[in-house]
């Protein structure tokens, strides 16, 4: 976010045969360094276990992973991967080849005229991911003649302690100001834009708050299923996999009081407060859920369990709701709900900030005025279709007097045209070395300490037919407050 000229670097990533490389790094890395201001900056290294693959073969998947996806024509090898990707075949634990990984990084520096500033993107499952911390360190490849960073992908731990032992691991042989955990919805724009959104209007800030703020409710839909991450997703669910750090981000940023400056550190002691503000969260604020069979788009999908790699008995977790209650000065008492689903209606990630409705209805003098005066909602669309709404009542004209809600709209795609993806903001930062967006050891570790007692004595799901929003059990986790899940 700092807009900090960019050194010319290395770029390696562990991991680079596997499924992000291909969907996320790969596309945002060539858009960046063919048209933005990664030109010229920036050369790949990838890394992988394996000898069968080579600088010649990695090339070639590169190449048709961005012919994939439309970023280049289908013409023959691509003179950019020729000169910008390279390959380096590493096995986790082998200290022999992590000495010839030193090797061949200061080849490619020497060739290319890179001072030494090494960015380690580890896109690698949680269970080779120690290793390769151990082995890079104890190479020497934690520091270097220019800056050295590491970044690292969710899952950041599976609970508290283990997210402890991974952030001692790091600080082992990384500072922590080297250190980037990623959490990709915090890359989103209008994530960002949600401090933007507070700070730079002094409309909402007066309002933001118990006096005026009845409720908060954050929900990300999914329309897709597990697809083929059972693997990963049998022992990780909903809870780990999308509350513990996605949503708990929105939380945060929704929740903060004004830091003192805006930078990672102001930003993030901020983000801190608020979780540990959050009260130990009751069971009964809690609803699991898991999906069954059935529709979405018109077409039926099986239940969870019968899916590849799913145990027949799994009680994995693919929906959460709950409640967080933030004690401090400025939420007592107003009830953050969380919610987020696979094979829900519709792909839906939205902030909705319901105020608490007029203290009295004056217009019931009026003959036959039944309607009832709905709170103002402020809605901010996360994705897709990213803006914001604020709801609020107007009298329809003529006689009788009727009260009908209807809303303010802004669209990001119309005033902007289409957003970059998170994964490119990301990597820039990480290349600039701003750590706004990326999430601090002790903001990990207390995120975790709010959700570990669930993780250990998780409820049973409750089964939801796939295509709507989830067990009704979690429409009663709101009801107790009288209020009801608010879509638009
Ligand atoms: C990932 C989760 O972090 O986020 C996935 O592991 C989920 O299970 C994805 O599908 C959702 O991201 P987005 O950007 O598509 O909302």
């Amino acid at each position: 976010m700092n807009g900090k000229e960019i050194e010319r670097h290395l770029f390696i990533v562990f991991g680079a045969t596997g499924d992000l490389m291909h969907r996320k790094l790969l596309p945002a890395l060539y858009t960046l360094m063919t048209s933005g201001p990664l030109e010229g900056k920036s050369v790949i290294l990838g890394v992988a276990r394996g000898d069968e693959m080579n600088d010649e073969k990695f090339r070639a998947m590169a190449h048709k992973t961005l012919v994939d996806a439309g970023l280049l024509d289908d013409t023959g090898a691509s003179a950019w991967c020729e000169k910008c990707i390279h390959y380096q075949p590493v096995d986790h634990g082998d200290a022999q080849d992590y000495t010839e990984l030193k090797g061949r990084i200061e080849q490619i520096e020497h060739e290319h005229d890179i001072p030494g500033n090494r960015a380690f993107y580890m896109a690698l499952p949680p269970q080779v991911f120690q290793p390769t911390v151990e082995r890079l360190g104890e190479a020497g490849l934690n520091k270097s003649a220019g800056w050295t960073r590491i970044v690292v992908e969710k899952p950041f731990g599976r609970d508290l302690k283990s997210a402890q032992e991974l952030n001692a691991l790091l600080h082992r042989f990384y500072k922590e100001k080297q250190i980037f955990r990623i959490d990709h919805y915090l890359g989103k724009e209008t994530t960002q834009n949600i401090l933007f959104f507070r700070f730079a209007n002094l409309l909402f800030e007066p309002l933001w708050n118990r006096d005026r703020i009845k409720s908060v409710q954050i929900t990300v839909g999914e329309e897709l299923g597990v697809e083929s991450r059972a693997g990963y997703y049998e022992h990780a669910g909903a809870l780990r996999d999308m509350i513990q750090n996605h949503l708990t981000q929105l939380m945060t940023l929704t929740a903060m009081e004004p830091p003192v400056a805006f930078d990672a550190d102001a930003i993030r002691d901020e983000k801190v407060k608020v979780l540990r503000a959050v009260a130990p969260i009751s069971p009964d604020d809690v609803v699991f859920g898991q999906y069954a069979a059935g529709q979405i788009d018109g077409e039926t999908v099986p239940p969870y369990r019968k899916e590849h790699d799913v145990a027949p008995d799994s009680k994995t977790e693919t929906f959460v709701a709950l409640c967080l209650h933030v004690n401090n000065w400025r939420w007592q008492g107003v009830p953050f709900y969380l919610r987020t689903g696979k094979r829900l209606k519709r792909r839906m990630s939205q902030i909705v900030v319901d105020f608490h409705r007029p203290p009295i209805t004056l217009f019931d003098s009026f003959e036959d005025f039944d309607d009832t005066i709905n709170s103002n909602t402020l809605v901010m669309t996360i994705q897709p279709d990213e803006g914001f709404d604020l709801y609020f009542e107007v009298k329809s004209p003529g006689q009788p007097v009727k009260v009908k809600t209807k809303h303010f709209s802004f669209r990001y795609e119309h005033a902007f045209g289409k957003l970059a993806e998170a994964y490119q903001t990301l990597l820039l930062d990480v290349l600039q070395g701003d750590q706004t967006l990326f999430v601090r050891a002790d903001e990990v570790e207390t995120s975790w300490g709010i959700y570990t007692p669930i993780v250990e004595n998780p409820p049973e799901p409750f089964l939801y037919s796939s295509g709507g929003w989830g067990p009704k059990e979690a429409d009663r986790l709101v009801e107790v407050t009288g209020e009801e899940w608010i879509m638009t």
